[in-house]
């Protein structure tokens, strides 16, 4: 099959990608000159783990190509993707502006006797198939009503496992009541669902907001784990204990259970703000999700007072180490990652920081803009650093050589936003060490400078 997939960033470079990957050919379109260029000459634009693979050897056979010119892409193409942004407007809402904009572009090369099926991959809210479909008609000269349909295919993958997560999704979701359209959508998910897990056909409306209700779903299941935490912690519980009590119900279930320093990403934060915008404009108080809002801008913020507390309130002077700068593993996406937060307030506070990540330090330096220093490995971040402070629980940062932590940091201090360690092995190295929702192991802070370790 043909397939064009507009807007060429997380989603859309790993759904032209994997589509291409099943034999498809794709042609991927941006409006970003350099991010095509780059795609043209073979070089991946994201760290995604797997995807460079199949893009160089989908490219290399001709199935995966790349331009700047909609006509171009769209022109053979029998299914056109949105993987367009939809990013939160001023009030909250998702601005549809990315999406209307190419659909008015489509209206204009949309042609009477060509069929084509329009598919909306972006988190969009309820009703956006509907304006899609009336912009595109009013943009059109002629009648072409009959010649397009507008389907709601809402994207599930999780960045950092996309490409297993588009190769083996649990559910494809496809809203929309044209027969034709399913006929087509079946065929090239096909692949996808050969083990059995479902395509669900439903009304366009209720894909639009499937969406929606997964990713708010699983930002109240974080936000209550980690306001469990909170308790744990002045309660003298242990919130590892309580996820695992909990978690083994299957009602439960054991995944989004792991306290931390919040959510973030470009999804959860925009996605429950526009879930809770679109419930006010139809009469509908949103209660839990404007309550999770205000949990997850707190619990970005989690270990500062933590660390103010141990310096007797003032950190001015006092140098920090951080790991961890993506939202999330495996990333290099830096969107609303706590990370930028907390920095914020450590500068604030007069403090310094020199940060480590493995993938996501020129993210980090082009969206943060703050005066911070980036160390080229884990250890070395640590040089002078007056404490270790995670932020990202990336897998090099689970069993470091603690020794040469002890050997490189001023003092043995470790602020874990991620739990990454366990309690009674740091007691056991001396560390004075705070995570979430788990007891304190506490060491007084040594004031004079290590001389001779
Ligand atoms: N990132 C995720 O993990 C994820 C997961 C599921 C759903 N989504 C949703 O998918 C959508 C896309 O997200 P993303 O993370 O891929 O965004 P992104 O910002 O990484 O990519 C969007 C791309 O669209 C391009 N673009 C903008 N206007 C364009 C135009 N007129 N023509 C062609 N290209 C244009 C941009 O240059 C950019 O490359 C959003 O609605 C998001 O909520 C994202």
């Amino acid at each position: 099959m043909k397939i064009a997939v507009i807007g060429t960033g997380y989603v859309g470079l790993v759904t032209g990608t994997c589509f291409a990957e099943t034999g498809n050919t794709v042609t991927c379109v941006d409006i970003d000159k350099n991010k095509i260029e780059r795609l043209q000459s073979g070089r991946i634009t994201i760290y995604e783990p797997g995807l460079e693979k199949l893009f160089l050897r989908n490219q290399k056979e001709s199935r995966l190509l790349f331009t700047t010119s909609l006509k171009d892409a769209i022109a053979d193409a029998q299914v056109i993707f949105l993987a367009l942004p939809t990013p939160p407007g001023e009030d909250g809402s998702a601005d549809l502006k990315y999406i209307l904009g190419v659909a008015a572009e489509l209206g204009q090369m949309l042609t009477a006797d060509d069929y084509k099926v329009i598919v909306d991959k972006s988190t969009v809210p309820v009703g956006t198939a509907d304006k899609v479909r009336d912009t595109i008609n009013d943009a059109s000269a002629t009648d072409i009503s009959s010649s397009f349909d507008v389907v709601s295919n809402p994207e599930f993958l999780r960045e950092g496992v996309a490409v297993d997560d588009f190769m083996k999704p649990d559910r494809v979701i496809i809203g929309t009541n044209s027969e034709a359209a399913v006929k087509i959508l079946n065929e090239l998910y096909a692949p996808f669902v050969r083990q059995g897990n479902p395509i669900i056909f439903m009304d366009e409306r209720s894909a639009e907001l499937t969406k929606y209700a997964a990713n708010s779903f699983l930002a109240v299941k974080i936000s209550f784990m980690n306001e469990i935490a909170q308790l744990c912690e002045k309660m003298g519980a242990d919130v590892d204990m309580v996820r695992r009590g909990i978690g083994s119900d299957d009602r439960i279930g054991k995944r989004f259970l792991f306290p931390g320093i919040g959510y973030g990403g470009s999804c959860f934060p925009k996605d429950v703000q526009a879930l809770v915008k679109s419930a006010t404009e139809n009469n509908y108080t949103f209660k839990i999700l404007e309550a999770v809002t205000e949990v997850n801008s707190i619990q970005k913020l989690h270990l500062v007072p933590k660390i103010l507390n141990y310096y007797g309130g003032n950190i001015t002077g006092k140098h920090f180490a951080l790991w961890g700068l993506a939202f999330k593993p495996n990333t290099d996406d830096v969107r609303e990652a706590p990370a930028l937060y907390m920095v914020e307030e450590l500068l604030k506070n007069g403090a310094t920081v020199t940060a480590f990540d493995p993938e996501a330090i020129n993210n980090f330096k082009n969206t943060c803009k703050c005066n911070i220093s980036y160390a080229e490995t884990q250890y070395e971040a640590l040089e002078n650093a007056d404490a270790l402070i995670i932020a990202t629980e990336w897998n090099e940062f689970r069993t470091p050589d603690f020794e040469r932590i002890i050997s490189t940091l001023k003092n043995k201090v470790i602020f874990d936003g991620r739990n990454l360690f366990d309690i009674s092995q740091m007691e056991a190295f001396g560390f004075h060490y705070e995570s979430v929702g788990r007891r304190k192991v506490s060491m007084p802070e040594i004031p004079e400078l290590k001389t001779n370790i």
